[in-house]
């Protein structure tokens, strides 16, 4: 795919959307558009390469990779926040939106980066976080500052109410607690107000209901834009509007963790005046992560003739396995079938989906939804998943990493995780005295963000290749990267990088498996997942495929429905068992094929 925007443009004007763009006939009732046809790859940059041997992963490291994401297939990287921070939430906490993290590197190195990326004609989107600050952010400085600075509204400052038991400490002005642990008010002494912070303590909420903000924000988009990335992924952007008044949260709202300061009324508002402004000027895309939509909402946001966003990340899927309070959930196969089969039958013609199974801030791929138990299984769930992935419905997203199949890390205590949204839940649940320190390290283990955190793995050399060998990397790397490693699988024509390579080729050769009609074949049984993906486009050849994957260790003969038969085989993450023109199939331990029929 060719970048429009190549030449840097220096304005809007220069990026405007091609008109010919709204005018290609449509593909089964879709409007077709580069960004559906995209696989995505999602960069953590603090953990991707570090170039100058700080521990701390930077864009020269990125620009360093780029052949390797080229060869993978990779069209678009979302690149995770590179901004100026003070890195209270690595890098979601920004102090300037038009300057790069120090430690990231220059101004100059990004765009020799976002050039290096256009030459392989490969796009870029950032990370936009703007439901929230840095409380190093100028804006905040002059905010705090007085009561009547020219910025005091550009957050939420309110007054706490009457504690009766020691008037001289109000308590919070009302019960939101903050994503992070303890209440989502601080105290500030210097005008003796609350400011509202739904994340960090050093995350202070913006408040979108000034014109000034959306103003200033919509600004700070058109400087990248005008830089020539290629969109962004919104930050928690169902945030952006609060409920009018701030009411206390009813109890049932407060067993929720996701929901319940989502869907403001002027949510859509917003969205549509920021696409009016700003995204319709530019050929971009845009992919909101919608914590708290339901599916049912989700057409309101990404339906194309509202003009608000092109897709959301919803996260129906990625918390199958989460229970209230973040904890650890059973789920089963037919569960995880019923969420895409819903959106197949909610999303129409006019919206978009997403495909996505982990990303920074959730366990890795395969040891959150495969089996990392043997190195067997390992490989072959991990290459399973990837196949579900590059063949459902939707624009899929491929975490850093998952392409080799990396897995969580073996956390045993609690001094080894960086990430604050542990170490404030340590401080409120095992401090406390709520739960024990092993109560609370098993869970973290299994479902802690910096799971996903840990640096890539290029090598088996010491700090895996990610930084130099005598660097103290910010987080450490996973001891097993001696066997898992970019080095070891680009060399290995069976590893888990080449099958997904061959997975993403697959992707990129068959408009079906973008625009195809989407069919479970059988969607009460718990170990197998079979579907089809189908397109019938009028004086072309139809295109028919199915995809067969034995989610777990025990081996199954499964007979395809209505007389239906495997045709040729396309992709099998176990070699030597073809079974083409057969009904029934025979398939191992975690086994996934992709045949026409
Ligand atoms: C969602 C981001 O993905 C996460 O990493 C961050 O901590 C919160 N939003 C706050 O910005």
């Amino acid at each position: 795919m060719v970048a429009f925007n190549v030449a840097h443009a220096q304005n809007a004007a220069d990026v405007a959307k091609p008109a010919a763009h709204a005018a290609a006939p449509l593909i089964n009732g879709y409007q077709p558009v580069w960004w559906k046809e995209a696989v995505v790859y999602q960069i953590y940059p603090r953990s991707f390469q570090d170039s100058n041997g700080d521990g701390i992963g930077d864009l020269n490291g990125i620009t360093k990779h780029l052949d390797y994401l080229q060869k993978l297939g990779v069209d678009v990287i979302w690149l995770s926040p590179h901004y100026d921070s003070p890195n209270a939430d690595n890098g979601y906490d920004i102090r300037d939106y038009r300057k790069v993290m120090k430690e990231f590197g220059t101004m100059a190195d990004f765009d020799r980066m976002l050039a290096a990326i256009k030459a392989r004609h490969m796009r870029l989107i950032i990370d936009l976080v703007v439901n929230h600050s840095s409380d190093e952010h100028h804006w905040f400085a002059e905010s705090r500052s007085s009561k009547d600075n020219p910025y005091r509204d550009y957050y939420f400052w309110r007054d706490g109410r009457p504690n009766p038991d020691d008037p001289s400490h109000p308590l919070p002005p009302n019960n939101y607690p903050s994503y992070f642990s303890g209440p989502a008010w601080q105290y500030d002494a210097a005008t003796q107000q609350f400011y509202l912070h739904l994340f960090a303590v050093k995350q202070p909420d913006l408040n979108w209901d000034n014109p000034k903000v959306r103003q200033d924000v919509f600004s700070l988009m058109r400087f990248w834009l005008d830089k020539g990335v290629d969109g962004f992924r919104m930050d928690v952007i169902p945030l952006i509007s609060k409920q009018p008044g701030l009411p206390d949260l009813t109890a049932e709202q407060l067993k929720d963790p996701s929901r319940p300061w989502a869907n403001g009324p002027h949510r859509d508002e917003y969205l549509q005046q920021m696409n009016r402004e700003v995204l319709s000027k530019y050929d971009v895309m845009t992919v909101g992560e919608a914590l708290g939509i339901t599916l049912d909402e989700e057409p309101k946001i990404v339906n194309s003739e509202r003009n608000e966003l092109n897709m959301v990340f919803n996260f129906d899927a990625i918390r199958l396995n989460r229970g209230a309070g973040d904890t650890e959930h059973p789920w089963t196969l037919p569960q995880l079938k019923a969420i895409y089969d819903n959106h197949a039958r909610v999303l129409g013609k006019q919206d978009w989906d997403t495909v996505f199974l982990s990303n920074h801030d959730n366990p890795r791929l395969v040891s959150n939804f495969g089996d990392d138990s043997t190195l067997e299984f390992r490989v072959r769930s991990a290459k399973l998943l990837e196949t579900m992935l590059l063949t459902l419905r939707g624009t899929p997203f491929v975490y850093q990493g998952d392409e080799l199949g990396m897995t969580n890390y073996p956390f045993e205590r609690v001094d080894q995780f960086d990430d604050i949204a542990v170490k404030n839940a340590y401080r409120e649940l095992v401090v406390t005295g709520k739960v024990t320190e092993a109560q609370f390290i098993a869970v973290v283990r299994r479902i802690g963000r910096d799971n996903a955190r840990t640096p890539m793995q290029w090598t088996a050399a010491p700090n895996a290749g990610f930084t130099t060998p005598s660097a103290k990397p910010w987080l450490a790397v996973n001891p097993n990267c001696t066997t898992i490693n970019a080095a070891e699988e680009e060399a290995n024509p069976n590893s888990v990088y080449h099958y997904t390579l061959r997975a993403i080729a697959l992707h990129h050769a068959h408009q079906a498996f973008v625009y195809g009609d989407y069919r479970d074949l059988d969607p009460t049984n718990t170990q197998m997942y079979a579907y089809t993906r189908s397109l019938a486009v009028p004086g072309k050849p139809a295109e028919r495929f199915l995809v067969v994957l034995n989610f777990g260790e025990k081996p199954v003969e499964y007979t395809l429905p209505d007389g239906m038969k495997a045709g040729k085989l396309l992709l099998a993450n176990v070699p030597g068992t073809v079974e083409a023109g057969t009904s029934t199939l025979h398939l191992g331990a975690w086994e996934a094929r992709a045949y026409t029929y």
